[in-house]
């Protein structure tokens, strides 16, 4: 596996690889790779012909009073795993390689789309996403792109840049991974304490009875999304941000269980805050 830290490196080897005719997958990541990202990886293994990973912490997305210096880190773990599923070559470049210290240009959508759900109080991330995102795909100039549907708002603004931007990049959506109890794969679980380990599962409990509640016909979003907060209100350790039910392509409030709806929550466990969900497609 190659491993490339300027954009020069990986312009002239993506370069090389199309003059052989072969395709290109792109799977964007943060590190701190777990098994949601390796099923990213092995879909765009299925798919193209070379997979380059980012690995990258990405400044722009991050709020004044987030987490971008305690974000976990471990490069040479993520290298093995990218490398034992298939990846040709991952990008890890500084900081200052993908920012000049005076950049100033965004790619930001000016609809309500990105102020719906995590935009809400996170009013810069979806900016700072869409930004590092067209960078990569600037750089990497991939055939597809793979996304996981954990970040369900991400993945439907991704889709919506690519299409206003006419990127001509195919956006691959991929399944939420979980762990054996339920609780959905993230970089940011190994911030939870044993015990709030515990109470994280509050999270995909209430997924999975908003998924029970679809199932056995229930049409009213409100009252899916009523029945997810009590639930989730039992938990002491655990504070909502929001529970909401939205169109899965505008994510736009809506209260009716029709076409494509996607249900997502994120909630505080301490000072963690993480994010689920589940999709609901149901014909009219
Ligand atoms: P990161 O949180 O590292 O996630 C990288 C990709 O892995 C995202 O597409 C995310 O949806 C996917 N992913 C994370 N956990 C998953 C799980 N449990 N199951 C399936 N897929 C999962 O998302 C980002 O990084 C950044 O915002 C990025 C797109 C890289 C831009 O900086």
């Amino acid at each position: 596996m190659v491993i490339a830290t300027t954009i020069e490196e990986v312009r002239a080897q993506v370069r090389a690889w199309k003059q052989e005719r072969l395709t290109v997958g792109l799977v964007p990541t943060m590190g701190y790779l777990h098994e949601g990202h390796a099923s990213l990886v092995d879909k765009a293994v299925s798919m193209c012909d070379r997979v380059v990973a980012s690995d990258f912490v990405n400044p722009t997305q991050f709020g004044p009073n987030e987490d971008l210096e305690a974000y976990p880190r471990d490069f040479d773990r993520d290298c093995a795993l990218l490398e034992e599923h298939g990846c040709a070559m991952v990008f890890h470049p500084e900081v200052s390689e993908m920012y000049a210290e005076d950049a100033a240009t965004y790619v930001e959508i000016l609809s309500d789309m990105p102020k719906q759900l995590c935009g809400k109080t996170r009013p810069i991330h979806f900016r700072g996403v869409c930004t590092v995102v067209s960078k990569l795909f600037n750089i990497v100039t991939p055939d597809k792109a793979f996304f996981g549907q954990k970040d369900a708002q991400q993945l439907a603004i991704i889709r919506r840049m690519v299409r206003d931007m006419s990127y001509g990049i195919e956006i691959v959506g991929c399944p939420i991974v979980r762990e054996e109890d339920g609780l959905a794969k993230s970089s940011r679980n190994t911030y939870l304490s044993p015990e709030e380990r515990q109470a994280a599962l509050i999270l995909s409990k209430s997924i999975f009875l908003g998924q029970k509640m679809v199932e056995e016909g229930e049409t009213d979003a409100n009252k899916i999304v009523a029945a997810m907060t009590a639930n989730i209100q039992t938990e002491p350790l655990a504070r909502i941000d929001y529970v909401s039910a939205v169109d899965g392509v505008t994510m736009m409030p809506v209260d009716q269980i029709q076409g494509t709806v996607l249900v997502a929550m994120a909630v505080y466990i301490g000072k963690t805050r993480l994010i689920d969900n589940f999709i609901v497609e149901k014909g009219a």
